[in-house]
């Protein structure tokens, strides 16, 4: 986990985003509808699962009907509760009753909410509150059935909770799985974002018109939803983490390049009463279905059962587990599909004796940098020396140290002026190493807190360069 502070403010990011949402699921555009009726559930039903909600409710049932005690069910983030009361509701007209329904949740208000609708149904006998944080709740009763419906992308300490899961899980019991898996953030691998980037570019205004902003991007904002809460915290190592843990059986893994056309930032621009609008939203479904296919991109949905035990796989077509996976760890050897570093380091930050081999974390697209960066880079020759470049402007009301760490050991503090300051660290890396960098700053500022402006981001400094110094003779 990171520095409790940093842990925090995300919490209370978080907890103010969800307490207000009465409707988790609203204000989803109707090009996502379109795409989960032609594209995902054909898929779906083609691995013998009718919809969505059958696939949680018959598991249930299947457990319930093979019992005479109460089956126990445990739903991770579970909001509002209103899938949960669905679901009883869906038992109820089946005949079946002897199920309890166990909402672990840190929202009070959303907690409140569920109580309040279970009481409406006349439910509050089948449904038990949790209000606790999944990183760190420990599991106190053994469950049937766990759900995490659109929730796992939330999670920072996924170890922990899948941890809890598998030892809460009866040996024939199921974790129904409803998430995103695609890189943290929910931003594009730079091989999805080269795709996205030629479409863009055939776009008309109208369809490229950002609802956060209300600006037409001429470029597609890749987004870093992470940058506050728990929005995509660690979305990519859903899936990996996961098959680490439990075993899968029914698996369908969807989607990637369509998702920016189907997302609340610009999925509204398209009309689905337009038939031209509908024909585009279908030919990218298409695209990105054939490009997942081929593996030249890595899905960012996932559906799936997980089991205790090892379990017959039910995979959707060639989409198995392990080519869902976006690796991290190897760099392809055409330099295509893995870390491109032009894409990967689009400012060219990483200079010298070495280059950025993948995402810059927390550094965001204006190179303003928030607490916390990592920089995953791999040394051309070796390196006995780096230069920070950072730039702090005279707004920032305090200015501090910076730490500096390689691959999680501290390697020395720098301490940070206003205006364009360079700074240099003895260290040494040897030549052809994979090392990430961490730099973390003791000092930063909200500048819409700070009257500068309506920028709502925690910021530090804005990172110029780091230039690997290599080791002469
Ligand atoms: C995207 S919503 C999904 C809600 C619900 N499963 C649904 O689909 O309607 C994510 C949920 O996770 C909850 N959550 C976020 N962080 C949490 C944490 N650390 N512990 C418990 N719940 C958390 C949020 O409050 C929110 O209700």
């Amino acid at each position: 986990m990171p520095e409790r502070l940093d842990y925090q403010e995300r919490l209370a990011a978080e907890r103010d985003v969800f307490a207000e949402q009465v409707d988790v699921h609203g204000n989803l555009p109707e090009s996502a509808h379109r795409w989960a009726r032609r594209h995902l559930l054909p898929k779906l039903r083609e691995l013998g699962v009718p919809s969505l909600d059958s696939l949680v409710v018959d598991t249930i049932r299947a457990a319930a009907e093979d019992s005479a005690r109460e089956v126990v069910v445990l739903s991770l983030g579970s909001g509002n509760g209103d899938l949960e009361l669905g679901w009883l509701r869906a038992l109820a007209a089946h005949g079946v009753h002897n199920v309890r329904v166990r909402l672990l949740e840190i929202n009070s208000a959303m907690q409140r909410r569920a109580a309040d609708a279970a009481r409406e149904h006349g439910l509050s006998g089948r449904v038990e509150h949790i209000e606790a944080d999944f990183n760190t709740w420990c599991a106190d009763a053994e469950h049937d059935v766990v759900v995490a419906y659109q929730v796992l992308h939330h999670v920072l300490d996924l170890e922990h909770l899948y941890g809890q899961v598998r030892d809460s899980l009866r040996p024939d019991g199921t974790f129904v799985v409803h998430d995103m898996i695609g890189r943290n953030g929910h931003r594009r691998w730079p091989e999805a974002h080269e795709v996205i980037d030629r479409i863009w570019a055939t776009l008309p205004p109208e369809l490229r018109r950002n609802a956060i902003t209300g600006e037409v991007d001429e470029h597609f904002a890749d987004i870093d939803c992470a940058a506050d809460g728990f929005e995509g915290i660690r979305s990519q190592d859903v899936l990996p983490v996961l098959l680490d843990y439990l075993h899968p059986s029914v698996f369908l893994a969807a989607g990637n390049v369509v998702d920016p056309f189907v997302d609340r930032v610009y999925g509204h621009n398209f009309d689905m009463s337009d038939e031209h609008h509908r024909a585009l939203i279908d030919d990218i479904g298409a695209l990105d279905d054939t490009l997942v296919d081929l593996g030249v991109v890595t899905p960012t949905r996932l559906t799936a059962l997980f089991h205790p035990r090892p379990a017959t796989l039910r995979a959707y077509r060639n989409r198995t587990p392990e080519r869902s996976v976006r690796r991290t760890d190897v760099v392809d050897s055409t330099g295509r599909v893995s870390f491109h570093p032009g894409t990967a380091d689009p400012h060219g930050l990483v200079r010298g004796a070495g280059l950025a081999v993948g995402r810059l974390n927390g550094v965001h697209h204006d190179r303003w940098v928030g607490r916390t960066a990592t920089v995953p880079l791999r040394t051309t020759a070796a390196v006995d020396r780096v230069e920070f470049d950072l730039y702090v402007p005279e707004w920032m009301p305090t200015v501090g140290t910076l730490a500096v760490a390689l691959d999680g050991e501290p390697v020395g503090c720098l301490h940070a002026g206003h205006g364009a300051t360079r700074h240099g660290l003895d260290l040494r890396v040897p030549a052809r190493r994979t090392a990430e960098l961490t730099l973390s700053a003791g000092w930063w500022a909200v500048p819409r807190e700070v009257g500068v402006g309506a920028d709502r981001r925690h910021l530090s400094y804005v990172l110029n360069g780091i230039t690997l110094g290599a080791e002469q003779g």
